[in-house]
This record gives structure tokens, sequence and C-alpha cells, in this order.
């Protein structure tokens, strides 16, 4: 008899958002033509900016033509996708070898994938409240996990002097979903401590684009000596609305070491043999987003997302509540009133106000008497879920 993996019998029954998914569904069906506000999974409302649309299309008809036709992609990128983001950093005063970026299908995807490149016997350390894939990536691999627990008492950023215990870990800033971002000089302690145990950084940047205070970097390779420490992963998702289109990238130096190997010719030898590369139409319209014309429409968008974050902040000011993150990250983070457990919360949100969030509890344990609210809707929807959720939490006084 086949032996299947049973490290699938340590997961949660299901997956957060899908759990969420599964309770609206089940409210809509039981209220059918009552409007639901959703502030909960971080999936985009805009559409994709001119300038990407424009490349998608045009790319399409290159695929209809003898002349421009394109079979299969090289699996790490076409070049022209790679310079793209190198240009990028260097705008930022990162200097990138082309053949150090990596396409890939979106930052979700890459983060569990990218474990291929560590032993199962390397232990991963994840600091919780996390994005939940993290944890899932490693149980579904059998891999050792090890938590470090983010709080206001340490401003949800851990440092290496809480000791963690890991060959491999987790940082994500600006972070999903506390919004919290590292300084410099944070990153500077784990770039040290990394590179003074032989452990890797998996830097997640996913939300790198909201960050607004100039002296936050938005790259660990802003950081000196993480060329030789970490690994970046991030995403066009929630920059430039690709959740549906799906494009992401990956950055992993040359210099970056261990055991005698190189990760970066690793990962070109899993990506040549797991992959056949990312379509050429969306890799145009991704590198479109990088054109001056495209960056000045993103960050339009990012604009109105962040005015979102501040009509949620507002509401929670009015309401006396407590909460982190909202001005450099798209995710608000606030206290549960009373005392309440978060799904608890949840429930209360979602039948008494038809407000969707997720329940910090979602995110690790120490999420518990927490909730996130993102601000990836529409203005006028966040503006009425806004509302109504001041309108409770009065009433739950
Ligand atoms: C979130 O809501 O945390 C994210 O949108 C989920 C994701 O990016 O997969």
């Amino acid at each position: 008899m086949i032996k299947v993996n049973d490290n699938y019998a340590k997961l949660k029954e299901s997956y957060l958002f899908y759990r969420i998914g599964q309770k609206v569904k089940a409210y809509k069906e039981a209220h059918p033509g009552e409007p639901v506000y959703r502030l909960g999974i971080g999936d985009v409302s805009l559409p994709l900016c001119d300038a990407a649309v424009k490349a998608l299309h045009e790319a399409a008809d290159d695929q209809g033509s003898a002349e421009r036709f394109q079979g299969y992609t090289p699996e790490p990128g076409m070049p022209f996708f790679r310079e793209a983001v190198a240009d990028y950093y260097a705008g930022r005063g990162i200097s990138l070898q082309t053949a150090e970026v990596f396409v890939s299908s979106g930052a979700s995807d890459e983060l569990g994938d990218i474990l291929d490149l560590f032993s199962r016997e390397s232990a991963a350390c994840i600091m919780e409240p996390a994005y939940p894939a993290y944890l899932d990536a490693n149980i579904m691999a059998g891999r050792k996990i090890t938590t470090l627990s983010a709080g206001p008492e340490n401003g949800f950023l851990p440092t290496p002097e809480e000791n963690p215990d890991a060959d491999l870990i987790y940082l994500c800033s600006p972070n999903n979903p506390t919004g919290a971002v590292y300084s410099r000089e944070q990153l500077k302690k784990w770039v040290d401590w990394a590179n003074a145990r032989g452990a890797v950084i998996l830097f997640d940047a996913a939300y790198e684009a909201f960050i607004e205070d100039d002296s936050l970097p938005h790259s660990i390779f802003e950081i000196e000596g993480a060329r030789t420490c970490a690994i970046e992963i991030c995403s066009l998702s929630k920059t430039a609305g690709f959740t549906g289109t799906r494009l992401g990238y990956t950055v992993i130096p040359m210099d970056l070491e261990r055991g005698g190997m190189n990760l970066n010719a690793m990962w070109v030898r899993n990506r040549t043999t797991k992959t056949n590369g990312v379509s050429y139409i969306i890799q145009k319209g991704g590198a479109a987003v990088f054109t001056p014309e495209g960056q000045e429409q993103i960050r339009k968008n990012i604009h109105y997302y962040k005015n979102n974050a501040r009509v949620l902040m507002d509401a929670l000011d009015k309401a006396g509540i407590e909460y982190w993150g909202g001005k450099n990250a798209p995710y608000v983070w606030m206290r549960c009133p009373k005392g309440m457990g978060s799904w608890e919360f949840f429930d209360r949100m979602l039948n008494d106000i038809q407000v969707v969030g997720t329940p910090g509890e979602g995110f690790g344990p120490c999420g518990e008497g927490f909730f996130r609210l993102s601000a990836f809707g529409h203005a006028d929807e966040t503006k009425t879920a806004a509302e109504r959720m001041y309108r409770l939490l009065e009433s739950l006084k």
C-alpha cells in the first residue's frame, strides 16, 4: 500500500482564507440579497493599470504572429522581465545581476516551492502572527518548526536577541498581518545573526510598495551582508493588482552558498526541472509595471488603498480601539473589543454588521485577541464598513 504524506494530518482542517470563505458563503446563503462588506482576504479591487493592460494585449497579438510567436519561455524568466526587476532594484541603489532575479507565478507559490532548497532536517522559524502559508508549507514538508512571538511588547518585530532556534527564518516586512516594518538597524541584526549561524533568511517583501516612510528599507538587500544570507520573495499581486493574473519574482544572490553549494545554481536546476517557465504574455504585462508610466499608475492605486486604511484607522480612533499598521502597509491590526476572542469578534462583525475581516488567531496562537482589516476593498464599501464597525464598537461599550 502506498504511504501518503501523513504530515497533512498535522494541518488544521482547512486553510484560513478557505474557512473564512465558507463562513461567508453560509451567511450569504442564509441571507440572500444582503450585501457583505469584505475586509478579509487581501485581494485587490482595482483593475490592472493601463500600461500593464496595453502590454498584455500586445503580447497576446505577438502570440498570434508567425514572426513574434513565443513558445516555451526560459524557466528562470524572460530576459526583459529579469532586467526590468533588476532596474527597479537599481533605482533603490541595489545592484543585482539579471541572473539573480527569477520570475515566479506569485509569492505564495514560491514561498512553498523554495523549501525544496533546504533539507528536511533544517529547522524553520516563523514569527507569529504570520501569513499561514509559511507554517502549512513547512508542516507539509515535515520540517521541524519553531516560533517567535510577536506582540505589542516587541512592536510585533522580534529580533535575534530572542534566540531563535532555526536554520531558516521567515521575515515579512511590511508584515502581514500586523503591518509592522523592520528598520535598517533591526534587519542588520538579523543579517548578522544569519551570517554568523549559517542560517538563511526568507524575506517576504510582498508589501514593500506600501512603505511611505523613507527611512524604512524596502528590501533586505539594502542591508550590508544580506547577499550571503538572504533570499527575497516578492509579488506583483498587491503592488500592481496581479492577484488573478499571477506573477512574482525571487532574488537569490550569486554569493549565497551553504554546505558548499550555490543556492542560485540550485534554484536554476529546480526551475528548469519543475517548471516550463511563466507565461510570456504575463511577463510582458509585468515588465510594463516597471516602466515610468506603469509606476506612476500603480502609485495611484496604492494611494487609493492607503486612503482606505486611513478611513479604517479613523473609525478605530473614534471608537478608542488600539491598532497597529495601516501606515506603511495595507493591513490594520486591531485589538478585539472587550477582550473578545478573534473568531467571536469575526462572528459579531459578520452577523451584526455584515463586515468580513480576518481573525488574528488564524495567523497563529499569539494572534488571538486581535483582528485584521484589509484596505484592498472599494473605497465606498470600505467607508460603509468603517461606519458600521464604528457603530458596532460603540454599542459594545
Ligand atoms: C492575505 O490576505 O493575507 C493575502 O491576501 C493572502 C495571499 O496573499 O495569499
